[in-house]
């Protein structure tokens, strides 16, 4: 099942005491391309440097009282005043692919499709394009990665109008297509549209901050938010596919994210079918428009009813012309759980399909052990499951495009303790397994692993308190030190490639 080539043996480092898993050796494919993702608001800073506009997200991290845990992104990592020494580090990883972000309102101050264009912003990208390039990194771009300029949120409520939202955000594209396409193989339209809609729109703990206790209507907005990234998803890929395609020959996708769900109860029946409709209103609400180009899953319309949008005869027939235009499914993946069934009838505003996620099952049984953030429990067999399940339903290669922890306690840890970092070392290593087995026992099409994050930086709602990076930032000085896990998977993508 595997050739001499193909076969990379990762030492695994036993003093670590997550997982009583042993991961002998991992084999991935030659062609398998491993790199590092970040997000502009995430690391970027230069809030307002050279002309750049307010997102949504400059708004939010500035409320009072904070929601942010009293952090904002103003400057963060400082990668905007740093990205070459940033390019040099990654090369130094030996990184395949660097994945990022554009900030739309750095491009497009006001964001729509009428406001002008900012050459600076415009300059920064490409000299960052140009720069990863020189070194062989291939850019893989995300086009809105939750930063929606926040003067497009005031003038008609963002993702909340579907017209307005959908036609600037073709344009947007179209802008980025046509000044950096010539440059890029692999485009992302939106990632984790359900993050944007359900902690954007319901829970209300990302920007906008939308919920029902904020004021808001948690009972449709969330699906309307959702609606409007897959419209806006697809005139991307349509504007893509008959202008740009053509001659620049990239792909274009989506990035989904989803825990996988095991029963609670293996023995019951209604739990199971839990599990399979938790999946379902987590990935398939989007996946099955956007890849198999048709209506939302039948047990999201047979449970939410009027709340869900209804797409026209044109929408659908658009949903179909561009599911055959994606190329891969973009899959950023963490964590798993326990799915049980809740009683009937669900809560007026439920989102999961009338099921109550849980970190042990019926038997007192974990999922995994926790890591250094409550919701990321080491799991690798349910990620093994999850690239079935998505294999299974979608039938597209995929690439990891994000997937990564923190060790316990890394926020507390002095440099020297969390640049030593053997649990993320061994989260790797055991997702990693994970992957190669999915490939190689299953038959599952994976091209590809990047991990969140190539340094540390803002985690949103969490502030800088979680480090997930295989880099360490210190946030006064803004010097990168490379942690273990970063010369872990440089060796292990490095002997991949040419076994000694
Ligand atoms: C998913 C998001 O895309 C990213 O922005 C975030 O920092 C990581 N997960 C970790 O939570």
């Amino acid at each position: 099942f595997k050739s001499e080539e193909d076969v990379v043996v990762v030492a695994v480092n036993d003093e670590s005491t997550i997982y009583d898993v042993p991961v002998e050796e991992l084999s991935l494919p030659p062609e398998f391309d491993w790199g590092g993702a970040t997000a502009a608001y995430q690391i970027e800073g230069g809030a307002s440097q050279d002309g750049k506009g307010k997102s949504i997200w400059d708004t939010f991290s500035h409320l009072e009282p904070s929601r942010t845990n009293g952090e904002n992104a103003d400057v963060t990592c400082d990668h905007y005043n740093r990205m070459p020494e940033d390019v040099d580090l990654m090369a130094s990883y030996g990184v395949d692919v660097y994945r990022f972000s554009i900030a739309w309102s750095r491009v497009i101050p006001l964001g729509g499709r009428n406001d002008p264009i900012n050459e600076k912003g415009i300059t920064f990208y490409n000299d960052l394009i140009d720069r990863l390039r020189a070194r062989n990194i291939e850019p893989v771009i995300t086009l809105h990665h939750w930063d929606t300029p926040q003067e497009i949120y005031d003038r008609y409520g963002g993702l909340l109008n579907t017209a307005e939202f959908r036609a600037d955000f073709e344009r947007y594209a179209r802008l980025c297509f046509s000044r950096f396409g010539d440059r890029v193989n692999k485009w992302i339209t939106f990632n984790e549209p359900y993050i944007i809609s359900i902690f954007g729109h319901h829970t209300g703990v990302l920007a906008p901050g939308h919920s029902k206790a904020t004021g808001y209507d948690s009972k449709t907005e969330p699906w309307r938010v959702g609606h409007t990234i897959i419209l806006s998803h697809t005139a991307a890929i349509q504007a893509y596919a008959t202008e740009f395609q053509p001659s620049q020959k990239g792909s274009i996708s989506i990035v989904l994210n989803g825990h996988f769900y095991e029963p609670y109860d293996t023995a019951s029946e209604i739990d199971k079918a839990a599990a399979q409709r938790r999946l379902e209103f987590f990935i398939s609400w989007f996946g099955d428009p956007v890849f198999l180009g048709k209506d939302y899953p039948a047990s999201m319309r047979a449970q939410l009813g009027s709340r869900l949008p209804e797409f026209t005869l044109e929408e659908l027939e658009l949903l179909r012309q561009s599911a055959s235009v994606n190329t891969f499914y973009g899959m950023n993946h963490y964590s798993s759980k326990y799915a049980r069934a809740l009683p009937d009838p669900p809560a007026d505003d439920d989102f999961t399909g009338n099921v109550e996620e849980l970190p042990t099952n019926s038997e007192g049984v974990e999922i995994g052990p926790i890591s250094g953030t409550s919701w990321l429990r080491v799991a690798p067999v349910g990620f093994r499951k999850l690239l079935n399940w998505v294999w299974d339903r979608y039938h597209l290669p995929i690439i990891i495009t994000e997937n990564g922890c923190v060790c316990p306690g890394e926020s507390q840890m002095t440099l020297e303790q969390a640049v030593d970092d053997k649990f993320r070392i061994r989260y790797f290593g055991l997702y990693l397994d994970a992957i190669s087995r999915a490939i190689y026992e299953d038959g599952v099409q994976v091209k590809g692993y990047y991990v969140w994050s190539l340094m540390d930086n803002y985690e949103w709602s969490a502030g800088y308190v979680p480090r997930f990076g295989i880099t360490h930032v210190d946030y006064k000085t803004f010097v990168r030190t490379p942690k273990s896990s970063a010369f872990y998977l440089r060796e292990t993508f490095k002997q991949r490639r040419a076994p000694t």
